[in-house]
């Protein structure tokens, strides 16, 4: 009996499948057809594994069209071998165009980072969110408020992921190379269903570290104004 209901758990999606596949052929009769034929994505998207930021869904684009990656507070960690085999393959085999790394407000990594109670393994990987804000005090520490705190950590938190990529031999080569590739930082909040550009876009080796330099000079003015 206890099998049964456990092979009965997941009826409610596989339903939601065939309806959902039966749906995309009567839109477009040829849609998996030109999936199985290949995939041409322009965009490598780095985003947080949180459920309520669903990447292809927050920008309008369909199965084929974004090539995805997601992580725990989107993070790129560069040891992390499956984040960076992730952005070799999007790179060098798929050629996309952007890399989008998308943090988002309210995010459960950062707010552990910042809370600092033991969780287990995972403290090990939230390390890397405790060094940002280490790295960064000086624009966090004015900050007196706690939520909004934690709103400029999830800032500076992508910006110095998308200053990583970029660091990144993939990225080093693909621009030396002359291959065109631009990284950009975004994010995204809960509330409205809004991404916000957080002015960063590299696509050179000379921009990386101004880029980062003026975004953080732009958060830090605003800290400052209020
Ligand atoms: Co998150």
């Amino acid at each position: 009996m206890k099998r049964e209901s456990g092979h009965q758990g997941l009826d409610h999606l596989l339903d939601s499948n065939r309806r959902w596949a039966e749906g995309s052929v009567r839109e477009d009769p040829t849609f998996f057809q030109r999936l199985v034929e290949q995939q041409a994505p322009k965009y490598l998207w780095i985003g947080c594994a949180d459920s309520r930021v669903p990447a292809n869904e927050i920008v309008g684009l369909l199965p084929g069209e974004l090539f995805v990656h997601r992580n725990v507070a989107n993070l790129v960690v560069h040891t992390d071998l499956n984040c960076l085999s992730v952005l070799q393959y999007a790179v060098e085999v798929l050629r996309v165009e952007h890399v989008i790394v998308c943090g988002h407000y309210g995010c459960g990594g950062i707010a552990a980072a910042e809370r600092a109670t033991p969780l287990g393994l995972i403290d090990n990987w939230l390390r890397h969110i405790q060094d940002v804000a280490e790295r960064r005090r000086a624009v966090l520490a004015p900050e007196t408020d706690r939520a909004r705190r934690a709103d400029r950590l999830c800032e500076l938190n992508v910006l110095e992921q998308a200053h990583n990529v970029c660091r990144t031999t993939i990225a080093q080569d693909a621009w030396s190379r002359g291959q065109p590739l631009c990284v950009h930082a975004l994010i995204y909040r809960l509330s409205d269903g809004l991404l916000q550009d957080l002015g960063f876009a590299a696509s050179t080796p000379a921009e990386p570290a101004a880029e980062l330099a003026s975004a953080i000079e732009r958060i830090e003015a605003r800290v400052k104004r209020r």
